[in-house]
């Protein structure tokens, strides 16, 4: 994990870490994982799944409450068709096999983003998933799949002239009001924000939900991605300190 060196505010003896409650993560490396080893992209992808199984067991483990990946995004589909076909299956494949067992140790599955592109198998497959873990409180799990953050705000921001024009509410509205417009309406913001393969961009990503989510940068491929890894992320969190546009208490 780069930039987690030397702790600046070392968590002094006897006191507990802060978990972050929820952690999002851009999922990105996959291809250059693959193209170093001769491979084809596609075998970046199917190696980022085991990292993303990886990645939701430490979290659940390590006392995360909400992990929400960015997995396909709606600029995505500017990739040859073969490798967006690819990521679907993949999607498709990662809740066809690991549903049962997701909802048997407690994880809410919910997938963001714009439904009306998605095949019709994938989309039901998803709505399925939604459905059977829905009761689920133990962990949970957020897919952005054909996801963009400018995408989304302009959905909830059309969903709001709807309910204006027809009468159900006045155009008056608070941050938190339009918050639950969006395809996160039920989630909490996000703690903290990663983003493997070394760059240093948000790429169309939670733009409203990041507003004060701190974020990490490492250089690691997202396949090579586990719980180590995580570790170091929940570390480096640690020695953040989030003041919200207010002053700390010691005055700095
Ligand atoms: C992340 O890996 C997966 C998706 C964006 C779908 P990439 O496929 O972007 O991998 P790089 O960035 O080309 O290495
Ligand atoms: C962001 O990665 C999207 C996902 C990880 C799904 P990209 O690889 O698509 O982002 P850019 O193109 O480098 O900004
Ligand atoms: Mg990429």
């Amino acid at each position: 994990m780069s930039r987690a060196s030397a702790p600046l505010n070392p968590i002094p003896v006897g006191q507990q870490p802060v978990v972050p409650k929820h952690v999002a993560i851009i999922m990105d490396g996959n291809g250059r994982w693959a193209t170093a080893r001769h491979l084809p992209r596609t075998a970046g992808h199917e190696r980022g799944v085991e990292a993303l199984r990886r990645t939701v067991d430490a979290a659940g483990d390590l006392g995360i409450r909400y992990l929400t990946v960015f997995s396909f995004s709606t600029e995505n589909w500017r990739r040859p068709a073969a490798e967006v076909n690819t990521l679907f299956g993949l999607l498709k494949a990662y809740v066809q096999r690991d549903l049962s067992r997701l909802k048997d140790e407690g994880v809410r599955i919910r997938i963001i983003g714009q439904r009306a592109g998605l095949p019709a198998d994938i989309a039901s497959l998803v709505s399925k998933a939604e459905e059977e873990t829905r009761t689920n409180t133990e962990f949970n799990l957020t897919i952005a799949f054909n996801y963009g953050s400018r995408d989304e705000i302009l959905r909830a921001a059309s969903a709001l002239a709807r309910d204006v024009k027809s009468g159900l509410r006045d155009p008056d509205i608070t941050e938190n009001e339009f918050a639950g417009y969006l395809d996160t309406g039920d989630l909490p913001d996000p703690d903290l924000l990663i983003r493997t393969s070394g760059e240093f961009r948000i790429s169309n990503f939670l733009l409203w939900q990041a507003a004060y989510a701190e974020f990490l940068f490492c250089d690691v491929l997202w396949p090579d991605f586990g719980r180590s890894h995580l570790e170091d992320a929940l570390k480096c969190y640690n020695e953040r300190e989030r003041r919200y546009g207010a002053v700390s208490p010691g005055g700095g």
